[in-house]
């Protein structure tokens, strides 16, 4: 795997420019921007390893643009470069954290080691992190709760599919747990020790996606000062996860294609073929044969993809799950936080059944995570869950009590008288709540 340096040259663009150049030879991936606010976009959105930074950037101060670094990717090692000899600066930098400061004229091959040390550094916070979470979790599969038997379907699927090489699709509403399973189904697999790469799909416009998947020659555009390194490539051996992809254009997925069947591809602007091994899994929350048969998605791309499709069950299709997730949430989030909450009321707990959850896993989850930190005693009580939990249930003013056992046409009356109570006899309200014209309300009324 390439080791993504990013340098931020400010103004001293030439300086840099020979410093990218060594870089680049001795095999790192390297970009190279002037601004901060350029540089916190790349550490946004691509895997940076390093980033080398003149200490006076315009407009932001050397210790304020560190801090941004830390707090966009806290794992990143920044070492500072200046022209002015400044000891007592360097001191405080790496006193907030910076890995190290130097003065130009820069000795290359002394940089050079710099940040292998720093690469190393990083290698072992990662190994840290990587034990600890296998500590935690003996799977290695990022956790998977829960125990009704659609959610035992997916594990058992995920346990199969794992060990083989087949291309996956998984679909499923926002918040059901997509990443996750993918997370999970590489970590099981034999290429666990290799780069598990993702990529939102929907994040970027068309033309950026082309760069960050397949990588850019220097100079495709305007724009692409340096090389680029994509995602194939960085996944090489490992397994790339291409979430959102029914947002993927016409044009990428020709590419796409291109590289599921024959296993290569161009970087953009480059005439080198470069072959990869990747495994690839989607997600999608949206109906790809829907987009099929619109004409937006590509049918052969889709049975590439799709070799083996893993449909997450929504979490109102499987209401067994919430207790067992609403434990796991808190006892994660308790760790997180350092709260000691024990559980949660009777009555917060069948809130949290009763409601639809369109958000999922992750609606459920973040209304805990508020919930435990409105808690005043040691449990979560109704009174202090979010209120869109409590203004959904059943018996508040939201809802209406309609009978059993009623005909359509009664159910309509029923609907419509309630509607007018609400309303207090206003029937333009009343039509408008039901979605009609005042007319057709009127007509009903009339029991036309
Ligand atoms: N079965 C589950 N067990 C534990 N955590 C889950 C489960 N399903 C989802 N989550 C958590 O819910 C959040 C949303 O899951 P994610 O995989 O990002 O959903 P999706 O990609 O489908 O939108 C994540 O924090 C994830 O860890
Ligand atoms: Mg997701």
């Amino acid at each position: 795997m390439k080791y993504e340096i990013l340098i931020v040259a400010g103004e001293e663009i030439e300086q840099y420019g020979e410093i990218e150049a060594y870089l680049v030879r001795k095999g790192f991936a390297v970009q190279c921007v002037m601004f901060a606010k350029d540089a916190y976009k790349v550490l946004r959105n691509s895997p940076v390893n390093i980033v080398i930074s003149d200490y006076y950037l315009p407009n932001v101060s050397g210790l304020k643009f560190l801090a941004k670094v830390k707090e966009i990717k806290p794992y990143v090692e920044l070492i500072f470069l200046s022209k002015q000899a400044a000891l007592l600066k360097a001191i405080e930098a790496m006193k907030e954290g910076a890995y190290d400061f130097y003065e130009f004229p820069v000795n290359k091959r002394l940089l050079l080691a710099v940040v292998e040390k720093a690469v190393e550094k990083q290698l072992l916070f990662f190994e840290k992190r990587e034990l600890e979470t296998r500590v935690r979790d003996p799977f290695n599969s990022g956790n998977i709760v829960g125990r009704s038997k659609a959610l035992k379907n997916v594990i058992d699927i995920v346990k199969s599919v794992s060990q083989k090489n087949v291309n996956i699709l998984i679909t499923g509403e926002t918040g059901t747990g997509k990443e996750m399973v993918a997370n999970s189904i590489h970590y099981n697999s034999p290429r666990a020790g290799n780069p598990f790469i993702k990529v939102n799909c929907g994040a970027f416009n068309e033309g950026v996606l082309e760069s960050e998947l397949f990588g850019h020659e220097k100079g495709a555009f305007t724009g692409a000062i340096t090389k680029r390194i994509g995602r194939f490539e960085l996944a090489n051996g490992g397994t790339l996860f291409l979430d959102e992809i029914g947002d993927v254009s016409p044009a990428t997925q020709i590419k796409l294609l291109r590289v599921l069947q024959e296993k290569e591809f161009e970087r953009v602007g480059g005439n080198e073929t470069l072959k990869v091994d990747v495994r690839v899994i989607a997600a999608t929350n949206k109906k790809l044969k829907d987009l099929i048969d619109n004409g937006r998605f590509r049918e052969d791309l889709y049975y590439r993809l799709n070799v083996v499709n893993i449909e997450m069950p929504s979490l109102r299709e499987r209401k067994d799950d919430i207790p067992v997730l609403v434990s796991h949430f808190i006892s994660k989030i308790n760790d997180e936080h350092g709260y000691e909450i024990i559980g949660l009321s009777k009555e917060a707990m069948q809130i949290f059944i009763n409601y639809t959850w369109p958000g999922n896993v992750r609606e459920l989850e973040n209304a805990i995570e508020s919930a435990m930190a409105l808690a005043k005693r040691n449990f979560i009580e109704a009174k202090y869950l979010p209120s869109f939990l409590l203004v959904a249930q059943p018996g508040n003013s939201s809802f209406f009590q309609i009978p059993k056992n009623l005909s359509l046409q009664e159910m309509e009356n029923e609907l419509i008288r309630l509607t007018l109570v609400e309303t207090r006899g206003n029937k333009t309200k009343a039509a408008k709540l039901l979605k009609v014209g005042l007319r057709t309300l009127q007509r009903k009324v009339n029991g036309q």
